[in-house]
């Protein structure tokens, strides 16, 4: 048997967040240029369809981190394994994360962006599971907020798999 996938939030209403988020950012943004740094592997869907949103000068900078292996529960060792190409020093950044869960990783890297002397850093999550956070993170700009779930697809994966479904599902694990 397959992994049961309940579907949570269609490409549709996805879309229809991503664009409302992108109106705001270029609305708050008026003027400027951002620098989008998209958190690999699990936000890169959603960076690139929020980058085709935003109506003012966008950049591209990409980050690895290592948060869960194969498993559905933080470390809480968050280590960079790749890191930006181009220093943000006196840049408009905003860190885009597919979800924010326990917290841990962004608490972390955004302390460490923050010492790199950004003009302003912000946090676009496409999820947010509060029920699940251990340490308090600010989410500038949200999409969907969702009960504590492990959810896969828009660039979520279980075990590096479902990444490319196009839309949101909660998985049920074949045992
Ligand atoms: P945190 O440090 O606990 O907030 O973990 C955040 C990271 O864990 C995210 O960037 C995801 O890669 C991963 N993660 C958390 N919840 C889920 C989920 O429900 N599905 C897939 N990945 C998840
Ligand atoms: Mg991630």
């Amino acid at each position: 048997m397959a992994d049961k996938i309940d579907v949570m939030f269609t490409e549709e209403q996805i879309t229809e967040k991503i664009k409302e988020l992108g109106a705001q950012i270029s609305k708050d943004y008026a003027g400027k240029e951002v620098t989008l740094i998209c958190i690999l592997k699990g936000a890169s869907v959603f960076t690139c369809e929020l980058a085709k949103r935003i109506t003012i000068p966008v950049k591209f900078e990409f980050m690895q981190v290592s948060s869960y292996g194969d498993e559905t529960e933080s470390s809480g060792v968050v280590k960079i394994l790749q890191d930006l190409d181009e220093p943000i020093r006196g840049k408009n950044v905003i860190v885009c994360e597919d979800v924010i869960d326990s917290g841990r990783t962004m608490h972390y890297l955004l302390k460490v962006l923050e010492q790199r002397e950004p003009a302003t850093l912000k946090l676009c999550s496409l999820l947010d599971k509060p029920d699940r956070r251990v340490v308090d993170v600010d989410i500038d700009y949200t999409g969907f907020s969702i009960p504590d779930e492990f959810i896969v697809g828009y660039g979520l994966d279980y075990a590096q798999k479902y990444r490319n479904l196009p839309y949101i599902g909660i998985v049920t694990l074949d045992k």
